[in-house]
């Protein structure tokens, strides 16, 4: 089920059988020469977007920009400062508790957010440790490419050249879901190099087209789709999991 495609009466029922509720978050950042710069927000959404198709789990709408300001220097990426995604992140939390959502999880599809989005965990919590009261609900960061063998298929598809950025994992779900928006480049060397992530110009100069240690010509449609699946059903999973954790009284 699809927040953004349901009514409220609709989300009311909803909320009289679970409590729980799953927001894809990502990032809107260059990834390289042929990856979309809606990867890293896309990526959860495919996959969570394919999950509610089998399971009766709620999905909210995408929250598509994050800590990205290290790919600031490549034209179309838009960030997020940690202490605006904290912000937004709690607003967003906030809303979701009013109407009754107890468990909230967060399915991440950039690496770059995970520091933010534990720090806005905290943020919110705090908020209930500080008044001596319970919070009321339990907020769950998963990031896609850690749901259930995952990894591991990803590893067994992409020996070599998987990297860290612009990975061919990653730019095979997009190819995956949007056939008609698949690139091609030319580029060098075939595997990108690794380094540290620092400010944007330090970032451009290390990594002039935008790859950390990717190969993303490996990519194709159809491991995309195999990996779509494995999440997806990974998903439903963590979602049952994490729903039938025990709240407080
Ligand atoms: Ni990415």
């Amino acid at each position: 089920m699809l927040l953004h495609q349901s009514t409220w009466i609709e989300i009311g029922q909803f909320l009289d059988r679970s409590r729980t509720v799953v927001i894809p978050i990502g990032s809107n950042e260059q990834h390289g020469p042929t990856g979309l710069l809606g990867t890293d927000w896309m990526c959860p959404e495919i996959i969570a977007h394919q999950a509610q198709k089998d399971a009766d789990i709620l999905i909210g709408p995408t929250f598509n920009i994050g800590m990205a300001q290290h790919h600031l220097g490549f034209p179309g990426t838009i960030s997020l400062r940690p202490s605006t995604f904290i912000a937004a992140i709690g607003d967003w939390t906030r809303s979701l508790a009013a109407h009754g959502f107890e468990k909230i999880l967060f399915l991440n599809g950039h690496g770059g957010n995970i520091a933010t989005i534990e720090a806005a965990f905290s943020e919110l919590y705090a908020e209930a440790s500080f008044a001596r009261r319970p919070a009321g609900f339990a907020l769950k960061l998963c990031n896609w490419w850690d749901l259930e063998g995952v990894g591991e298929l990803a590893r067994a598809q992409f020996p070599t050249g998987h990297g860290t950025h612009a990975t061919p994992s990653e730019i095979a779900i997009t190819q995956w879901a949007y056939p008609d928006s698949i690139k091609t480049a030319d580029y060098s060397p075939r595997i990108a190099p690794a380094g540290p992530i620092r400010e944007a110009q330090d970032f451009r100069a290390r990594h002039p087209d935008g790859r950390m240690g990717s190969d993303p010509a490996l990519a194709t449609p159809e491991k995309g789709g195999e990996l779509v699946a494995l999440a997806a059903k990974g998903l439903v999973a963590a979602v049952h999991a994490f729903s039938g954790e025990a709240m407080p009284d």
